[in-house]
């Protein structure tokens, strides 16, 4: 949601969903969820609690958080949740300055059980979300009629739903109807990056798949670009130097036996490189080690991630040779074999900083 070539080198890149381009992608079956089909169910019931809250509905952006996989024991945990992400992105810079323009609500129903389904299979929730397999990547809904029902029912009060699903570990989905997770470490983020697809119709924001478009896109240099409004001097907008030799989506369980290796050719011919990856199951540094042609990266866990996802950036001055290299993740505690994974890794490569501007504000 942000300029999409300059969100590549400053944010770690999100997102999942059904799209099964090599890379995570997000639903765009119907990025507008007001042209919603009409409910073909009646609505759950709903317990509708304000949570910031700016103005009458008939002239404000309402957002609702609908709860899914919340027992009714667990009612005030979806409160606290929804009130957590509601206040990070109408706090924070995202939101922060049409906050006046914007009403959040939570809208609770208890669920019969509790968490998201996993393996493609809802539990007996509200909206049915589940994960395809196990993998930290795209939640998905498997009522979406009752989703239409209950926002429905709020008229004007629900603009644009987002389905919470009770499990503290990242996930989402753009489209319709907008799903994240309150996990801690990812929830807002996914939260913003979601609404960004859901709202204001932008692509992905990160390299390699079929979402490269929307109003921070710009593929075709012979045309104006779309974003030039927000740069303080338009007339020296260039495109930066860099390339991404190497991206792969393996999510692939770690195992102690044999490493997780990929290879890839570099031209030699920059200055600088980035590794990225995202990892999940891997709370401890000494649960892995990464290497880069056999030098060890320093991989340390984000603090308190326990077993939720993290995208790493490990940025490294000095250009890759030429030729074949080859990046390894070498889980060292056996512990971990059940649920540790390599999700992503990334190779960029950058020229020097006369080539590719690389100071905070570019
Ligand atoms: C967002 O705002 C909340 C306060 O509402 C704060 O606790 C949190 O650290 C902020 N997050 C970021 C990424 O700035
Ligand atoms: C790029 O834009 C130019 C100017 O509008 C147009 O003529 C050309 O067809 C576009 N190229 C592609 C690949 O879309
Ligand atoms: C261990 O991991 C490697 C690398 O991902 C994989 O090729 C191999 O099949 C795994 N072994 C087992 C027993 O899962």
């Amino acid at each position: 949601m942000f300029l999409a070539l300059l969100l590549a080198l400053a944010v770690p890149s999100l997102s999942h969903g059904t799209g099964k381009c090599g890379s995570e992608e997000v639903a765009f079956d119907n990025p507008n969820p007001q042209a919603a089909f009409l409910a073909s169910v009646p609505s759950p019931p709903l317990e509708i609690v304000p949570l910031v809250v700016s103005g009458p509905s008939s002239n404000r952006v309402d957002l609702v958080f609908f709860s899914d996989g919340y027992l009714a024991e667990e009612r005030d945990k979806f409160i606290e949740d929804a009130s957590r992400l509601a206040d990070d992105v109408s706090n924070n810079q995202t939101f922060h300055t049409v906050k006046p323009l914007m009403n959040f609500w939570a809208a609770f129903t208890p669920s019969k059980e509790s968490g998201v389904g996993v393996g493609g299979t809802p539990k007996d929730t509200v909206f049915g979300l589940y994960r395809d397999g196990t993998e930290l990547r795209g939640v998905y809904y498997a009522k979406p009629e009752v989703a239409a029902a209950a926002c429905e029912s709020l008229g004007m009060q629900c603009d644009y739903p987002i389905l919470m699903g009770n499990d503290p570990l990242y996930g989402g989905l753009g489209g319709r109807f907008t799903v994240i997770t309150p996990s801690t470490a990812n929830g807002a983020l996914v939260l913003r990056h979601e609404l960004g697809h859901s709202i204001i119709n932008v692509g992905e924001e990160y390299d390699g798949g079929f979402g490269y478009f929307g109003p921070n896109a710009y593929t075709n240099l012979s045309e104006p670009i779309p974003w030039s409004h927000w740069l303080s001097e338009p007339s020296h907008a260039r495109v930066e130097r860099s390339v991404m030799p190497m991206q792969d989506y393996p999510w692939s369980l770690l195992n102690t036996s044999v490493p997780w290796t990929v290879t890839f050719e570099s031209s030699g011919a920059y200055a600088r490189h980035v590794v990225r990856f995202s990892l999940s199951g891997v709370p401890q540094g000494a649960d892995l080690r990464v290497d880069l042609d056999g030098a060890d990266l320093g991989w340390v866990p984000r603090p308190n991630i326990g077993v939720d996802r993290w995208h790493y950036d490990v940025h490294r001055n000095g250009g890759l040779s030429a030729g074949t290299h080859t990046l390894s993740f070498t889980l060292l505690n056996a512990a971990r074999q059940p649920a540790a994974q390599i999700c992503n890794a990334e190779i960029l490569e950058f020229g020097d900083e006369s080539e590719f501007v690389s100071t905070p504000g570019h």
